[in-house]
């Protein structure tokens, strides 16, 4: 297929971009480069920087190429930001997708996949989170994303655009060649922030609250390789393709971490022994999410191949490799 990837420079949409080539599919990148990295697309991949708010720069490249499905990564995704400026997440979020959506009815494109997230949940006792789970965000972050979900559902009864949403949980580790990885300034993420102790960018890592009601008292997180989550955005463009109809699949392994446990793993793989804190609660942190991903699993045929010590150790490779994130190889 001939696919626009929309942020496809980001640490996602770049790990995509990679795996859609290998399977063949022609591939076109938009980003406007606020947070993503020139360096980490393939220099076979046609690019077009601009704001994909840009109705003129938008119907432009649609003119340009015959496209066939979008993919669509662009968005802010800090909660802790969105919750100090919800107006530029529901600027960027929200009206990137309504922006997104009067392109593919003007040009005739069809599907559409895209990246919501855990966050659109909000907080549930009951775990593991299905896709039947009531959704009432916590933060306009998630809320930002919610509201992109109604704007594609509507817009499939309306105009027959038909979606697939991939509802995200903790997307970490990089390509199996090192050369591209995550890469955030300001970095907030844990894994990669652990990683930033052995690297010497940081002296240690600060735990945000150890009085959760988790069974060592730091948080759960369900962590998931972006290759299986890129590998999952494949099968949601075969999916469509085969079955054109709209769905929503949660992206996650079903297996949950303590922060802790991140830390304690992280020390293995890296043989490092990252000093630590317990500092503050961060606002907004859930004490636990893990996913259900037995409906991607049956629905997509989609398997979590990766595990978390995979994901350390790939991630570990990259940063290792680019110290000073993509600057470093300029
Ligand atoms: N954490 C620390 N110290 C740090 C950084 C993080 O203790 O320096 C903790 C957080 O408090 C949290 C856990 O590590 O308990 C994971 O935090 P991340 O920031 O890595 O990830 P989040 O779970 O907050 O966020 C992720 C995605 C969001 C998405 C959210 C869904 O990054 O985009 O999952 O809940 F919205």
């Amino acid at each position: 297929m001939k696919l626009l990837v929309l942020g496809g420079a980001g640490y996602i949409g770049s790990h995509f971009v990679k795996e859609a080539l290998k399977n063949n599919h022609e591939v076109i990148v938009i980003d406007n480069l606020s947070t993503g990295h020139i360096e980490s697309l393939p220099k076979e991949v046609k690019f077009y920087q601009g704001d994909i708010r840009d109705e003129r720069f938008l119907d432009e490249v649609f003119l340009q190429e015959r496209i066939d499905a979008c993919v669509h990564f662009c968005a802010y995704s800090l909660v802790g930001e969105s919750m100090k400026d919800p107006l530029k997440y529901f600027d960027n979020n929200v009206i990137g997708a309504i922006r997104l959506v009067q392109a593919m009815v003007k040009h005739a494109v069809k599907y559409i996949v895209f990246s919501s997230t855990a966050a659109v949940y909000g907080s549930h006792e009951e775990m593991p989170i299905t896709e039947n789970f009531t959704t009432e965000p916590t933060n306009p972050y998630g809320e930002s994303k919610l509201f992109m979900e109604k704007i594609f559902k509507w817009s499939d009864e309306a105009y027959g655009i038909k979606y697939v949403s991939l509802r995200y949980f903790n997307v970490a580790g990089a390509d199996s060649e090192g050369t591209i990885g995550e890469d955030h300034s300001p970095e907030t993420h844990l894994i990669p922030i652990i990683l930033q102790v052995p690297l010497k960018k940081r002296d240690k890592l600060t735990i945000f609250g150890d009085d959760y009601n988790t069974f060592d008292g730091t948080c759960i997180r369900d962590y998931i390789h972006v290759l299986d989550l890129a590998d999952a955005h494949l099968k949601a463009l075969d999916y469509l393709k085969r079955e054109n109809n709209s769905n929503i699949f949660n992206l996650g392994s079903e297996s949950g971490y303590s922060n802790k446990q991140i830390l304690s793993n992280a020390r293995k793989i890296t043989e490092s022994p990252i000093p630590s804190e317990i500092g503050p609660r961060r606002p907004g942190d859930p004490d636990k999410l893990i996913a259900s991903n037995q409906k991607a699993k049956k629905v997509l045929n989609w398997e979590v191949k990766r595990d978390i010590e995979d994901i350390l150790k790939s991630a570990w490779n990259f940063h290792k490799n680019h110290p000073n994130g993509y600057r470093g190889d300029k």
